[in-house]
């Protein structure tokens, strides 16, 4: 996979490249990064890549010659590539996005400063728009990097075990099942016992229950938005049943009051 990002702070990037995953997936060739720094493309003296906004107004809008140059330049470096604005207004990125833009051979993202970029560029230039959420950055570098690290892990390989990222969280519409690593016991707490037991369909069952649990606790929306199979209904039942079960002795053991039948004093 080819990244070229367009930024005007490509120093940025520099450490981003160095460490962890993303620096074994260049050193290893699984990944070829590389920056375009905007302003190299600017004519004039000061390489300016903003202006004031026609229409007045406060903040300044980026300059469209500059960065239509180097996008020109960066379908030279990356001929097959869509070429991906990163800004608030784009399209929610997530993991299905990952697992996309994952696809392609070569990307190019294009880091908007300032108030925005011209929107000339949006219509003639840009394939693609993302947000990496409802907030607004400074700038697209942060979210080109959010981008890139979460693509980097569905390239084969790049990660230690091959399939890690098909368990991680959301590539089954689920969180991801809780992990436990030495010492057996920390400050009390053991580790389940299961997970010591070598007994490997055992083990998953417990991943998979703990994984369905952990998404309901902390994302029902994502179980509500999943196609759930066979065993993972019976998980869900089985637990609902122990649900009622505790609040069947509750209510035994302090009267048959139910929720919104309190008496207020
Ligand atoms: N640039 C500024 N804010 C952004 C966001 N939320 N996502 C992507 N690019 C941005």
């Amino acid at each position: 996979m080819k990244f070229v990002v367009l930024t005007i702070f490509p120093e940025m990037f520099a450490s981003f490249w160095e460490y962890g995953i993303i620096r074994k997936a260049i050193e290893t060739e699984k990944i070829l990064a590389s920056t375009l720094n905007i302003r190299d493309f600017a004519e004039d003296r000061h390489q300016v890549t903003d202006d004031r906004p026609y229409g007045g107004g406060s903040g300044m809008v980026m300059k469209p010659e500059p960065l239509a140059a180097a996008i020109r330049a960066a379908e030279q470096k990356a001929p097959s590539a869509p070429k991906i604005l990163l800004t608030p207004q784009g399209r929610g990125f997530n993991q299905k996005i990952a697992h996309e833009l994952a696809a392609f051979e070569e990307l190019v993202f294009v880091c908007g400063r300032y108030e925005g970029v011209d929107d000339r560029i949006d219509h003639d230039l840009i394939d693609d728009e993302i947000s990496i959420g409802d907030y607004v950055l400074t700038g697209g570098e942060l979210a080109a990097m959010v981008i890139i690290d979460a693509v980097t892990r569905q390239i084969p390989g790049t990660l230690g075990g091959e399939d890690a990222a098909e368990k991680d969280s959301f590539a089954d519409g689920l969180l991801e099942h809780a992990h436990y690593t030495r010492p057996h016991v920390f400050e009390g707490k053991a580790v389940p016992d299961i997970l010591l037991s070598g007994h490997h369909e055992k083990i998953d069952n417990w991943r998979l229950e703990s994984a369905l649990m952990r998404t309901l606790m902390k994302r029902a929306d994502l179980l509500q938005k999943k196609d759930l199979g066979a065993k993972e209904i019976r998980i869900l039942k089985k637990w609902s049943r122990r649900i009622e079960d505790i609040l069947k002795s509750y209510h035994r053991a302090h009267g048959e009051r139910r929720e919104g039948t309190e008496k207020k004093s």
